[in-house]
């Protein structure tokens, strides 16, 4: 078997699909960190385009209007940082697009077809240039990478799901009504299971992972031993 140096010489790409609420980005990277491995976000690729698509008055379902203006826009990732910031051209959109105007139209943003067909070929070319990632999202296993070396599927109970959600709105000092929490996080399930295009589902041959009442670490913990399992020990973790 190939040693964990010799995987990472050759490129390895690890894949964490899910639903919102599970979890899933810190787990994804404080496993990159673990692994010594780089972390994509694709979340946040949508998220700046429904940032453009308030900014420049687009519409959220005129999909070639937002692949058009994300193929203007310079959007890229600074790898320097750690995790890596989310940037348009100059400017620094990571915390801008955690707010909740994005939140309320991101679902129907990244619905659209010809919007994703530009973002999952960004997100190949990313892995052109940083071939060792650990990828999160809905569709990164499934569409974007599906020879990834081990791909995971991470998922919690949706009561679960939102207890986290309302703890992340009530940390950032918004006042929160649990049961409407509960049917936003199935409405947005139910949005992003059911649309045509890179649809949220769980690839077949994907490692299903269930982290409700576990921690993030816990969670790693775990992956990061299924990847030992399959790549090889040597140099891991280093
Ligand atoms: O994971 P997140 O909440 O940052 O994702 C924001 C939105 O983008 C959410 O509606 C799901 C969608 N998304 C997607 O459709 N495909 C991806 N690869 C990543 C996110």
């Amino acid at each position: 078997m190939p040693t964990w140096l010799d995987q990472k010489r050759r490129g390895v790409i690890i894949t964490i699909d899910g639903p919102a609420g599970t979890g899933k980005s810190t787990v994804a990277r404080l496993l990159a960190r673990h692994l010594g491995l780089e972390f994509l976000d694709t979340g946040a690729m949508y998220r700046a385009a429904a940032l453009l698509a308030i900014e420049q008055g687009i519409a959220p379902p005129d999909g070639p209007a937002l692949a058009r203006a994300v193929g203007r826009a310079d959007l890229h990732f600074d790898f320097a940082e750690d995790p890596p910031r989310m940037k348009v051209g100059d400017r620094d959109v990571s915390v801008r697009i955690r707010d909740l105007d994005i939140g309320e139209i991101v679902s129907v943003v990244a619905s659209q077809e010809p919007l994703r067909r530009v973002l999952v070929e960004m997100q190949r070319a990313i892995a052109r240039d940083h071939p060792c990632l650990v990828s999160e999202g809905r569709d990164q296993g499934s569409v974007v990478f599906p020879e990834a070396a081990v791909r995971f599927y991470l998922d919690a109970d949706v009561t679960e799901r939102a207890r986290r959600r309302a703890g992340q709105l009530e940390a950032a000092g918004i006042e929160v009504d649990h049961d409407r929490v509960v049917r936003e996080i199935a409405q947005r399930d139910e949005m992003d299971s059911a649309r045509a295009d890179g649809p949220l589902l769980r690839p077949p041959g994907a490692i299903e992972i269930d982290s409700s009442r576990r921690s993030a670490e816990e969670v790693v913990e775990e992956l990061a031993r299924i990847v030992r399992e399959r790549l090889g020990q040597a140099g891991l973790g280093r």
